[in-house]
C-alpha cells in the first residue's frame, strides 16, 4: 500500500483500529476470491479509507487509480459499474464483520450466527455471496483439527505436588509460585514460548495480588491460573505454515490477536488453553476460567473474571478494549480500579522462574 494512501487513513485512533482491520479482513476475503494481485491492494487500500472522504482524494494516484472508483462504487453502488459494486461489496461485508465483531462483548454471537448475518446483509442488499462465501472458507480452510489431531502438551507431573501443597494458607506468590513456575517451565522451552512464559509469569504475579481483593477467589488458584492462563498458544503456534502466514498478516496488519483467532478459526487461545486443561484433568473452575478469559461475558467465573482485568491491566492488547468487560469484571470481583492501578510488579518475572 503506498504512503499516499496510508497517509489519508483516519486519525483518530479507534476509527484508524477499525478501518485497518476491514482492510485486512477485505484483503483476506479478495485472496480467497482469486482477485488479482493489484485489483487486492486496491481493495485493501479503499477499505483502510472507507471512512475517508472520497472528494479529499485526487482522481489518480499513481499505481492506485482504482482506488477512489472503488470508494465511489463502496458509498453510491447504483451509479457504479457492475464489476466495481461486486469489489465494493468485499469491504461492506468486511466492515460488517468487524462491527459484529466489536458488539460481542454485549450482543455475543457464534461464527456460525456472524455468517448468518453476513448472509442475510448479502441477501437484503441484493449483493453477491462470494464474500461470505470467502469467510466461511477461511475458517474451515484453518488447519484447527491440528488441535486434536497432535498430542496435546504432557502435564508436567511435578506439578502435582505444587497442585497439592497449594492450599497453605497465604503462601506467598514467591515461594509457591517459583517452585509453581519451575515445573511448567519446560512447556515453554522453545526460544519462541519465553515471551509467553515471562507474560505468564506477571500474569501469575498479578492474579495473587489482586485475588487479595477478591473475596470469592483463592490466591494459589488466582497464581496457578494467571500462570497457564495464555497456554492455548502453544496450540496456536503449530498451525501448518500457510495458516500461520494468514495469521502474521493480520497481526501485521492491525488486527488484535484474539480478533485474528476467531477470524480464522472461529475460537481463540482462550479455548485451546480450556482443552489443554480439561486434557489435563485441572479443576473444572480452573478449565473454564483459561477457556474464557478473553469472553467474559460467557461465564459466571469470578476467577475468568480476574484473569480478563489482568490480560487487561498488564496491556497485552491481546484484544480489543473493552470498558462494558472491565466494568462487568471489577463488580463481578470485588477488585477495585485503584487496586488495578497501583499494581507494580517489583520483580523481574524471568528471575522468579531461573
Ligand atoms: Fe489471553
Ligand atoms: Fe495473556
Amino acid at each position: 500500500m503506498s504512503p499516499e494512501i496510508t497517509a489519508r487513513a483516519p486519525s483518530d485512533s479507534c476509527l484508524l483500529g477499525h478501518c485497518r482491520r476491514v482492510a485486512a479482513v477485505a484483503q483476506c476475503i479478495a485472496y480467497q476470491m482469486f482477485v488479482a494481485a493489484p485489483v487486492k491492494v486496491s481493495v485493501e487500500s479503499a477499505a483502510l479509507l472507507h471512512h475517508s472522504p472520497v472528494e479529499t482524494l485526487p482522481h489518480l494516484i499513481d499505481g492506485a487509480a482504482l482506488v477512489p472508483a472503488l470508494l465511489r462504487a463502496f458509498h453510491h453502488a447504483a451509479n457504479a459499474p457492475k464489476h466495481l459494486r461486486r469489489l465494493a461489496e468485499i469491504i461492506h461485508i468486511a466492515n460488517r464483520f468487524d462491527e459484529l465483531y466489536e458488539l460481542r462483548a454485549t450482543e455475543p454471537r457464534s461464527p456460525a450466527e456472524i455468517v448468518a448475518e453476513l448472509r442475510r446483509l448479502a441477501e437484503e442488499n441484493s449483493w453477491s455471496m462470494g464474500p461470505v462465501k470467502a469467510i466461511e472458507k477461511v475458517a474451515r480452510g484453518t488447519d484447527i483439527e491440528v488441535f486434536a489431531k497432535s498430542p496435546l502438551p504432557v502435564f508436567p507431573q511435578a506439578a502435582l505436588r505444587v497442585l497439592q501443597v497449594r492450599d497453605r494458607p497465604e503462601s506467598a506468590a514467591g515461594q509457591t509460585g517459583r517452585i509453581t513456575a519451575a515445573v511448567f517451565r519446560p512447556l515453554f522451552s522453545l526460544p519462541s514460548m519465553r515471551s509467553l512464559l515471562q507474560h505468564g509469569m506477571e500474569a501469575a504475579e498479578l492474579a495473587h495480588h489482586l485475588a487479595a481483593r477478591a473475596p470469592a477467589i483463592d490466591r494459589e488458584e488466582a497464581f496457578l491460573c494467571g500462570l497457564l492462563h495464555d497456554i492455548g498458544k502453544l496450540l496456536i503456534g503449530r498451525l501448518n505454515l500457510f495458516d500461520s502466514a494468514t495469521m502474521r498478516g493480520l497481526l501485521d496488519h492491525g488486527c488484535p490477536p484474539v480478533y485474528a483467532e476467531n477470524f480464522l478459526m472461529g475460537c481463540d487461545h482462550g479455548k485451546a488453553g480450556g482443552d489443554i486443561a480439561a486434557s489435563w484433568r485441572l479443576p473444572a473452575r480452573y478449565v473454564e476460567a483459561i477457556r474464557c478469559h478473553h469472553q467474559p461475558e460467557g461465564i459466571d467465573s469470578p476467577l475468568a473474571h480476574l484473569l480478563y482485568l489482568v490480560e487487561w491491566r498488564l496491556g497485552h492488547l491481546e484484544d480489543m478494549p473493552s470498558a462494558h468487560r472491565v466494568g462487568m469484571c471489577l463488580r463481578s470481583t470485588g477488585v477495585t480500579e485503584h487496586s488495578l492501578e497501583t499494581w507494580h510488579n517489583g520483580r523481574t518475572p524471568l528471575a522468579m522462574t531461573a
